[in-house]
């Protein structure tokens, strides 16, 4: 996220941070849970069998099922509560988790799944106040037809955590398919970022380039004590414009930088690659979709299904019961209140009265002491639908705020993305992949159309009503003026709810 998301969130009520601190103190990420987490499951090497992965197996599958036939693992589900001590295995622990102190701190859990033959999404997961969502990173296979010994290799995009369980998973891929040729970090993100230098040493043999305009906040570091090491080279912005071979396989890759200064000091940035065998397009952060069945990283595993229950509740101390319906409804309140911040539908209270009920409760069992800051009324379910769409390509409205900055640039993107062979694109958040063609693309850029002369969004109007009020208001020094102005949608009558 950009400078601006960051003040966005300080100046509406510091609540994230304060949650980044506190979340990191409810989960007690001591050592005790790291031994925790070390006194439990067998070596990696147990689940790599000289099996083949199928689309849609990963290796957390075979884990859970050998946990299962095993019998007696602590960590096993029921079908009606959640295990107390649930624990998440050894291998996926992640030591460097205080670079961004944001959930799931160190147990780090990686689910890989095959989009296509020869692209590979890895999820992870990443989130504050069980506010959690998919960070993924994909692997695409190049120069396949020579096979492995002629020259095969891997392009990865968007690094997640190395923990072991992940590059394990990437032994695997790399025996498929060939070493690792070229990793590209995508974004100037701190939650992309924060992992992409600490990958790219684990392959040292591999091109790394990033995007061009890196920065920290609040100092502006120098990439050095960003973590990327001294081999980083920067991307250049355009595969086709610069000439000259930047990817190992250049081929079959084609790549456009989307480059954006919404404010002063502030930059976002956002690589479409284009792998030509697989007619797949990897963005990071510019595109998503996203239905109401929750992600597979967090179903997957049994901790991470905390995160869908705790939001599910109705009442703070509302015992839910795991069914695939209460995981869609907590799936639901997540998304919406990783969007809007405070959507439409819903209700914040951030004063004495959640907190004061939270500490009468602190051994809560999924921690915050249950605190419930949130609560949701009849138009809930409304509400998501519209948001979804189904499932319908649109654009973050954070991020629509920053794009919306400048229009020419995002034009000049669209135009070229728009001239690749493509079916499918693939992001960095939230539902993957999504089936869409070049003729396609401009529908998630509502904002964008002809004769549109607000910004516009299809969501609900009362949804956006917290965002437009920031940017209208104590934020307005942190972004450029637009011509489209601040995010309108449209009036859906969402009633909030009366009290908490
Ligand atoms: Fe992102």
């Amino acid at each position: 996220m950009s400078r601006d998301i960051i003040c966005l969130l300080l100046a509406s009520s510091c609540h994230l941070i304060a949650l980044t601190v506190v979340s990191a103190f409810a989960h007690r990420q001591t050592s005790a849970d790291r031994a925790l987490i070390d006194g439990h499951v067998p070596a990696p090497g147990l689940f790599l069998a000289d099996e083949d992965i199928g689309v849609g197996e990963s290796l957390s599958d075979r884990r859970s099922a050998l946990r299962r036939a095993l019998g007696g693992a602590a960590s096993l589900a029921t079908a009606s509560s959640l295990p107390a001590d649930a624990v998440v295995p050894t291998e996926a622990y992640w030591s460097l988790w205080p670079a961004l102190p944001v959930a799931p701190y160190g147990r780090r859990r990686t689910v890989m799944y095959e989009v296509v033959p020869g692209v590979y999404n890895f999820d992870q997961m990443i989130g504050i106040y069980y506010v959690h969502v998919p960070i993924r990173m994909t692997v695409v296979a190049v120069n396949q037809e020579r096979g492995v010994a002629g020259g095969g290799g891997l392009l990865v995009y968007a690094p997640v955590a190395p923990t072991e369980e992940c590059l394990a998973l990437m032994d695997r891929l790399i025996e498929r398919h060939g070493p690792v040729r070229d990793i590209v970090l995508p974004s100037v993100a701190v939650e992309h970022k924060v992992n992409a230098g600490p990958f790219a040493r684990r392959f040292p043999e591999a091109n790394f380039y990033t995007v061009d305009r890196q920065y920290s906040f609040p100092l502006d570091l120098p990439d050095s004590f960003l973590g990327l090491p001294p081999w980083t080279k920067p991307l250049p912005r355009s595969s086709g414009r610069d000439g000259g071979k930047v990817w190992y396989a250049s081929e079959e890759i084609e790549h456009e930088v989307l480059t954006v200064q919404p404010g002063p000091g502030s930059m976002y940035q956002d690589v479409a690659l284009l792998h030509k065998p697989s007619g797949t397009v990897l963005v990071c952060d510019a595109v998503f979709a996203v239905t109401d069945e929750p992600p597979r990283v967090l179903t997957d595993e049994d901790e991470y299904v905390r995160a869908l229950l705790f939001h599910a509740r109705d009442s703070k101390d509302e015992a839910v019961e795991d069914s695939p319906e209460n995981r869609r409804k907590g799936w639901r309140r997540i998304v919406l209140l990783f969007n809007f911040f405070f959507p439409g539908s819903g209700r914040g209270d951030l004063g004495l009265g959640p907190i004061l009920e939270a500490l009468k409760t602190p051994g809560y069992k999924d921690g915050w002491g249950g605190w419930r800051p949130f609560s949701w009324g009849d138009d809930e379910v409304r509400d998501f639908e519209t948001f979804s769409a189904g499932g319908k390509p649109t654009v973050l409205p954070i991020i629509q705020i920053i794009l919306s900055r400048d229009m020419g640039e995002l034009r000049r993107w669209i135009e070229i993305v728009e001239t690749w062979d493509f079916s499918r694109i693939v992001p960095m958040h939230l539902d993957a992949p999504l089936a869409i063609k070049p003729k396609e693309l401009r529908s998630a850029f509502r904002f964008l159309a002809d004769g549109e002369s607000t910004n516009s969004v299809r969501f609900c109007d009362e949804d956006v009503e917290f965002l437009r009020k920031a940017e209208e208001g104590p934020l307005s020094f942190s972004v450029y003026e637009t011509p489209l102005g601040a995010l309108r949608g449209k009036p859906c009558g969402l009633v909030r709810p009366t009290k908490s």
